[in-house]
């Protein structure tokens, strides 16, 4: 096969260029397409890595690899479509190598970065009004209309991503905020992540999107800019919540870590733990001094909206039952567990449509994947077989409770609706019987205070289940 026809088996057909040059980007039907030098690609997707790693919430923004090949000298990643943005609202994005410093007044570079047009002072003068108590400033026009006189200097360059990042999605997350920024300009970057806001080079897009989407954020983020002074000082955070969770889970959680927070971020916190519990212990936030909580949208909204988070290959052919989809592990979320669990071969006591077998499989292990319903036996082997591992796995009929041991680890999943009784006779029976295991339970459930718990968040940050892993030494 000559290098086109290699592209095009790997995009699955024809392919449309969005993006020319020595990392090219197109679009195909199995997916985005973007080749380049091993180099370039391995340092962009470690700067994936490390954005991810930092801000967990990005995860619906950063499309997941679901190939990789090498073309000629290329290395080439397929990347699942999360279709494309509006341009008029298209975040900017700084291409490598471009430098266009700018100095202006803050106003006619706001012009100057997406969403498309200028800024009015009164439509955001009347939603800071709303939320005065959460402001690091008194609300008036006057410093408004100066702040926005003010010269500063940027390095701005226009273009797109090919990560649909949309106003939506930048809503449910927060504030935008570019990787490759430095403390002093922003430059190439090609998606953006969400807050919390602490970087004052992404300031001058974050007031941008927060005008027209989150007054209290473009708020925050004229003061970072130095444009408007804090008139009031940092806001003491405290949080209790289960022993078991780590410092990196409340951070997630809450949005910022507690300890000395912004106005902005301790009401956000305040209105993301408003009655929230993880492993069945209240999160409770206090602040000092006290402030009113914010509610931050999209932080409450069922997950899997679009169904390529439950399966990345949705629209190969994935089957599931309604009731399959509900209780689905998301692909992301059953890879993660796969890369931790244990042991070559993995009991899968409850597999439903497959999600958690599938990504075992995936990740090298083999699988006993049991169900009392011949119905949901066929719809994981049907989607084990989309995605190349129903070899892999032996699918058995029958009662999780009843049937033999086979292997040292089990994975367990078992029905929520069925009630927490079922979910810890489970959870005794996996520990009496496997050296390894874990057990997935709704966030509610009653964890004991000295079990750690593996808190699995949805991409907007939202604890949607929890882990808990047992080991005993052979
Ligand atoms: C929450 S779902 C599993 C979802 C799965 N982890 C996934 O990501 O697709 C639970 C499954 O357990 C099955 N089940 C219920 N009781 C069972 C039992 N005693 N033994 C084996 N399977 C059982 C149900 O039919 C259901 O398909």
């Amino acid at each position: 096969m000559d290098v086109p026809e290699q592209l095009e088996s790997l995009a699955g057909g024809s392919i449309r260029w969005l993006q020319q040059g020595r990392t090219p980007v197109g679009r195909g039907p199995r997916g985005i397409l973007r080749l380049g030098p091993a180099a370039i690609i391995a340092e962009e997707e470690a700067a994936k890595r490390n954005t991810l790693a930092a801000f967990p919430a990005l995860s619906s923004l950063i499309p997941p690899t679901i190939m990789q090949g090498t073309v000629g000298d290329n290395v080439v990643l397929v990347e699942a479509d999360l279709g494309e943005p509006d341009r008029g609202q298209a975040v900017p994005v700084f291409p490598p190598g471009t430098d266009q410093s700018h100095t202006a007044p803050l106003g006619e570079l706001l012009s100057m970065v997406a969403p498309a047009g200028g800024v009015n002072v009164t439509p955001l003068i009347r939603a800071l009004r709303r939320q005065h108590a959460a402001l690091p400033f008194r609300p008036r026009a006057a410093l408004i209309q100066r702040a926005l006189r003010q010269p500063l200097t940027v390095t701005l360059s226009r273009g797109w991503a090919h990560g649909a990042i949309t106003p939506g999605r930048l809503l449910a997350g927060g504030v935008c905020h570019w990787r490759h920024s430095g403390p002093d300009r922003i430059q190439q970057c090609d998606h953006a992540a969400v807050g919390p806001f602490d970087d004052p080079a992404v300031a001058l897009c974050a007031v941008k999107w927060g005008w027209r989407f989150d007054a209290l954020h473009a708020a925050e983020a004229l003061v970072a800019l130095g444009v408007i002074a804090s008139t009031t000082g940092p806001i003491t955070l405290s949080v209790t919540a289960h022993p078991g969770l780590s410092a990196a889970d409340l951070r997630t959680l809450l949005g910022c870590a507690p300890g000395e927070v912004s106005r902005a971020q301790a009401a956000a916190a305040h209105g993301r733990a408003r009655g929230l519990s993880v492993g069945g212990v209240k999160i409770t936030v206090t602040t000092t001094p006290p402030i009113p909580p914010r509610a931050v949208p999209g932080f409450r909204q069922p997950r899997g909206r679009d169904p390529r988070r439950l399966f990345a290959r949705y629209h190969d052919g994935i089957r599931l039952d309604d009731d399959a989809r509900a209780s689905l592990t998301p692909q992301r979320a059953a890879e993660a567990i796969a890369a931790r669990i244990p042991g070559k071969t993995i009991v899968d006591g409850f597999c439903g449509a497959g999600g958690n077998a599938i990504a075992f499989a995936r990740a090298g292990k083999r699988v006993i994947a049991i169900d009392t319903r011949a119905d949901r036996l066929a719809q994981a082997r049907h989607n084990a077989g989309i995605y190349g591992v129903a070899d892999r796995i032996t699918f058995q009929q029958g009662d999780f409770f009843a049937l033999p041991t086979p292997a040292d680890t089990c994975f367990l999943d078992p029905p929520w609706a069925a009630g927490d009784a079922l979910l810890q006779r489970a959870w005794d029976h996996g520990r009496k019987h496997y050296r390894c295991g874990m057990v997935k339970l709704p966030r509610t459930f009653e964890v004991p205070t000295e079990e750690p718990l593996e808190v699995s968040f949805t991409p907007e940050g939202f604890p949607a289940f929890v882990m808990v892993e047992w080991r005993r030494s052979a």
